[in-house]
């Protein structure tokens, strides 16, 4: 079975755990998107039950795309939105990698908790440089890893074990590189310690017995510096780390004449003219400067956060908060 087809049939089978689970259901990231919404016309990609899209709709969007491959998770969204009110929540089938949207149609996406099981981020985000409008706005919420390569790799491992379809935890400065490469500026990233408590994380997603006994010797064997870092406990409950990152779509490049282009349709203070084309490839291009997690940086209305040939803090393998505790 193939990656897409092997996520989308474990998140199709749990999907009603997600609009249950307390991890996904809550977070100030919530109310910050719902304080981002706006009038906008906005996209939840990768929407699982539909915590972001309700956060949205809740902040005042006109009309929230809840898109994901699991048709089962888009029932529970459609459902929940019903019973909720939230007349503007619409659904569509889909993966990040490849968006059946026009150019410049929306002015704000949002991906909460879904990028760590995409195939190809750089695709993604290429296709979100495409459909947003000049100036639009990308919020991106997920599990990152740590700069440190052990914990990185603990991450990893114990991520895979638990769900098979894991792709990658991103560390923040894999995510700002891949952020610039497809052209969008980093305006403000936040990080935060999300707990798991060990047996609802690994029911959430029904990781078979015989892997739940793989990550039970996994913990066990965790170096000191994974389990101080990563919080574990004697039931193997644990902290990782989250961060956010809210983004902008390059804006609208005049023409060479330099006459005003044309403002795309529908499109809220959008700017008119061309640009918005991301570079597309699969390598982030020169990822690399200061690990985030877990202190606020803003930055907003400033320059990227991570500027183009910013030195790394700290000799690779160093990570701020190698010994953090929640
Ligand atoms: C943990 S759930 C998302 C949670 C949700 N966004 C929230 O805020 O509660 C992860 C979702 O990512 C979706 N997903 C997996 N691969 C994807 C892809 N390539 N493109 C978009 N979504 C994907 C899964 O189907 C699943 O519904």
């Amino acid at each position: 079975m193939d990656q897409q087809t092997q996520s989308a049939t474990q998140f199709g089978a749990n999907a009603a755990n997600y609009l249950s689970s307390p991890v996904h259901a809550s977070g100030a990231d919530l109310t910050r998107l719902a304080a981002l919404a706006g009038q906008s016309r906005s996209l939840d990609l990768g929407c699982g039950a539909g915590h972001a899209s309700f956060a949205l709709a809740r902040g005042g969007a006109r009309e929230v795309i809840a898109y994901d491959p699991s048709a089962e998770m888009l029932a529970v969204v459609a459902r929940e939105a019903a019973a909720r009110g939230s007349s503007c929540i619409v659904t569509r089938q889909g993966a990040a990698e490849s968006l059946p949207f026009e150019d410049r149609s929306f002015d704000l996406i949002a991906t909460r908790f879904s990028a760590h099981h995409w195939v190809s981020v750089p695709r993604a985000l290429a296709e979100c440089a495409r459909v947003l409008r000049p100036g639009g706005r990308l919020v991106v919420i997920d599990v990152v890893a740590p700069e440190t390569p052990l914990l990185d790799t603990a991450l990893q491992v114990i991520e895979f074990l638990r769900d098979a379809s894991h792709v990658r935890d991103y560390r923040c400065t894999e995510w700002a590189g891949m952020l610039r490469a497809a052209g969008f500026a980093v305006a403000a990233e936040s990080g935060w310690k999300l707990p798991m408590d060990f047996p609802s994380w690994i029911a959430r997603i029904g990781t078979p017995p015989a892997r739940v006994d793989a990550l039970r010797a996994v913990f066990a064997a965790l170096p000191s510096e994974a389990t101080d870092y990563f919080a574990v406990d004697a039931g193997f409950s644990f902290a990782i780390d989250a961060a956010s990152f809210e983004c902008q779509a390059p804006p609208a490049a005049r023409p060479a004449n330099g006459a005003p282009g044309v403002a795309p349709k529908g499109a809220p203070g959008s700017a008119p003219g061309d640009a918005n084309k991301a570079a597309p490839g699969d390598a982030p291009k020169g990822a690399r400067g200061d690990a985030t997690t877990g202190a606020r940086r803003d930055t907003h209305g400033d320059a990227p956060a991570e500027a183009p040939g910013d030195a790394p803090k700290g000799a690779p393998g160093d990570a701020r908060g190698g010994a953090r505790k929640p």
